[in-house]
């Protein structure tokens, strides 16, 4: 890039230019404007899949074991946002989709694991198998939670 190019080229290119390039000059959510006109269908998924958490944990005090395979099945097919909201959400994400993929795949895996262990009213894995679930919840939390609120949610 010639000296010219970069002080004639506006930022929000350059961030664009070296996110194309695979550049590590600037993380790719910095180039995109905040996109905030229509809330997230993922914000009342995941407020769903808060509550399941809540119900299994309650159905393993009580040993109710169907009770406990009924909330982590849900937890495991947990409704999908419609595609548009899927595809601003890849253009957020940039090359960290397949990151927020890999948490996605690890909640449905183990919560999958815990339907199983409640079916064989196994308490012991089951509970291994929720703090499984807890872990990718909290992973994708760390990474993706504050930077979806800032680009996504209007300040307060
Ligand atoms: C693949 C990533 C990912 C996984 C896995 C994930 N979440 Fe989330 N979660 C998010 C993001 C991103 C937000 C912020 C969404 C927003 O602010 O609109 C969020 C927000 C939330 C919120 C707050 C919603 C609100 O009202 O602001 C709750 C509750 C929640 N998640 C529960 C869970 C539970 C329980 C699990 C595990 C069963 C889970 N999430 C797994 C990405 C994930």
């Amino acid at each position: 890039m010639s000296f010219t190019l970069r002080l004639t080229t506006p930022p929000v290119a350059l961030a664009l230019m070296a996110m194309l390039a695979g550049g590590t000059m600037l993380p790719a959510r910095a180039a995109n404007p905040p996109d905030q006109a229509t809330p997230l269908a993922l914000t009342a998924i995941m407020r769903d899949l808060g509550k399941d958490m809540q119900e299994v944990t309650d159905g393993i005090a009580r040993e109710d074991w169907p009770a406990v395979a009924q909330r982590a099945a849900r937890i495991a097919d947990h409704p999908q946002p419609p595609l548009a909201e899927k595809l601003r959400i890849l253009a957020f994400m940039g090359k960290d989709a397949g990151h927020f993929r890999d948490y996605d795949r690890q909640a449905h895996d183990a919560a999958q694991q815990l339907a199983q262990a409640a079916q064989r009213q196994d308490g012991a894995a089951a509970i291994a198998a929720f703090a499984n679930v807890q872990g990718a919840c909290l992973g994708c939390h760390q990474q993706f939670r504050q930077p979806f609120r800032e680009h996504f949610h209007a300040p307060r």
